[in-house]
């Protein structure tokens, strides 16, 4: 028999030669605090276990109890994150792009085919460190077993609204309160039908008017049953209740030959929906409250309607700086010329095509705290673009007349009025790469330039590894090789600790 950390909870862990752990008398509040830890560090209970047993041979006592501490108030909705999640240590917050760690979340399945997808979703919720709690509805048990939703979810599912197992029976208010989000899916027509008119005849519809947590739904259902009217108005009170909505979305139905809205999100749609709803009610995060503006994509300047002037331009610089903006709980609008990227959840996208549009767009979202231009601009438009195909013709090759397009960055870091605290620009160059940002630092009057080496051999352009040298009134700083993901990650946290010092 081995004691442990726990053992002031009663926890008895037997067979520490470990071929199998039995754990007996372990209190529910120790039990719970076990699985949150397990849960974050992606471990079982039993490995979880062992890990404690290990280190506590070795730990040293005062460290150890700190630890516990923060353990068990992560346990708890709403209690401060600390330890090693504190979102006030900016760089650690900011690299938690895809994790859901220490939050509870209660995931209601409602009947519908579409509840095979919702085992996938347990699993990318639990891949992002999400302690689960399933609730599956009457309908759903036609669809999926409990059995399997709870091997999956690691506890077992709920399904009654009164469970004679009274050792299982935590109650509808319980369920509905003991978490930092609902999620509903799939939410079938009926259950949003119920939702809306504040039904609550069994367990699914009782948590989901007992619950004074954020909800997200994710609406699967036949075309036509989503275009009804019925589902219209449900709908339209549900989003005025504040019920957050992601999907459907268009494609093949279950029943042969339908087709239309109506396919529930994909889970990690839902998984990503999620995560934003929770950094945004996050007040911690180093970027809430704040609003940042970023361009991204090339523009496309017409000649005739088929044929256009356009920079290469990938935007996946652009488009990684929104969403880590985004995941360190800013309020992001991304203004973006033609990209074959999706659009990044939780964040406003605006799509455009030449610079005029983007912008007049730009100036639309003024006033924000930190504006970040990462499009590649086309320089020039045609003067007078054709208003039909220019045809080839004997005359030869048309000559075309260009004018100089406005430079976006250099007019909003210019701006008297409503200029953002701080403007951010890039420089992408083939050689001289300091020489050239210097200068364009100064041009341009912004604060920050991001200098990337864009020549051939560099193999940034189009590519998914960037080099970037900050370069600002202060100096230069250089980053090494790194993913764009990580680089807008690493940019984030420089912004974020600007902004909390009076350097700007
Ligand atoms: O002058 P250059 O195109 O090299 O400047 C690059 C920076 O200026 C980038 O941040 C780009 O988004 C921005 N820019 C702009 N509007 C233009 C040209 C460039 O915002 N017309």
């Amino acid at each position: 028999m081995t004691r442990t950390a726990y053992n002031d909870c009663i926890a008895i862990i037997v067979g520490a030669a470990m071929a199998s752990l039995t754990v007996r008398n372990i209190g529910e509040d120790v039990k719970k605090r076990l699985r949150i830890r397990a849960a974050r560090h992606g471990r079982s209970m039993e490995e979880e276990i062992r890990h404690i047993l290990a280190s506590t041979d070795s730990a040293v006592p005062a460290a150890h109890s700190r630890a516990e501490q923060d353990d068990s108030r992560q346990g708890q909705p709403g209690a401060p994150i600390t330890g090693d999640h504190a979102p006030n240590a900016v760089s650690r917050a900011v690299g938690q792009g895809t994790s859901l760690a220490v939050s509870h979340i209660l995931l209601v399945i409602g009947g519908g085919i579409a509840a095979y997808k919702s085992l996938d979703l347990i699993r990318r919720l639990k891949e992002r460190g999400a302690a689960l709690r399933v609730v599956v509805s009457k309908a759903a048990q036609e669809f999926v077993t409990p059995l399997s939703i709870g091997a999956l979810a690691g506890e077992r599912a709920f399904t009654d609204l009164f469970d004679t197992a009274s050792e299982f029976d935590v109650g509808h208010i319980r369920l509905a309160r003991d978490c930092d989000l609902v999620i509903v899916a799939p939410a079938t027509a009926d259950l949003m039908a119920k939702m809306a008119h504040g039904l609550a005849d069994d367990l699914a519809s009782a948590v989901l008017l007992a619950t004074d947590k954020p909800i997200l739904i994710a609406p699967a259902m036949n075309p036509a049953m989503w275009a009804h009217p019925a589902t219209v108005r449900n709908l339209a009170h549900l989003v005025a209740d504040g019920v957050a909505v992601i999907g459907p979305n268009a494609g093949e139905m279950a029943e042969a030959g339908e087709s239309g809205f109506g396919r529930m999100a994909e889970p990690l749609e839902i998984a990503d929906a999620a995560q934003l709803l929770l950094i945004h009610r996050n007040k911690d995060l180093p970027l809430a409250g704040k609003r940042v503006l970023v361009t991204s994509g090339p523009t496309h300047e017409p000649i005739d309607p088929v044929r256009y002037i356009a920079n290469r331009s990938s935007g996946k610089q652009g488009h990684a700086i929104a969403r880590a903006a985004a995941d360190a709980g800013a309020d992001v609008t991304l203004v973006s010329g033609p990209v074959t990227l999706p659009d990044p959840p939780g964040v406003k996208t605006i799509k455009i095509e030449s610079a005029r549009d983007m912008l007049s767009e730009v100036e639309q979202a003024l006033p924000v705290d930190i504006a970040v231009f990462a499009a590649a601009v086309a320089d020039w438009r045609v003067a007078e673009a054709g208003a039909q195909k220019i045809k080839k013709d004997a005359k030869g090759a048309p000559r075309l007349s260009l004018l100089e397009n406005p430079d976006i960055l250099a007019t909003i870091a210019h701006r008297k009025t409503k200029r953002p605290r701080l403007v951010i620009g890039f420089a992408a160059e083939t050689e001289r790469v300091i020489e050239h940002a210097k200068a364009k630092l100064a041009r341009k009057g912004c604060d920050w330039i991001l200098a990337n080496d864009v020549s051939a051999q560099s193999g940034v352009m189009g590519g998914d590894r960037n080099i970037i040298h900050v370069v600002t009134a202060k100096g230069v700083e250089s980053w090494p090789s790194q993913t764009k993901d990580d680089a807008a990650r690493m940019l984030v946290e420089r912004i974020a600790a600007a902004l909390g010092t009076d350097a700007l």
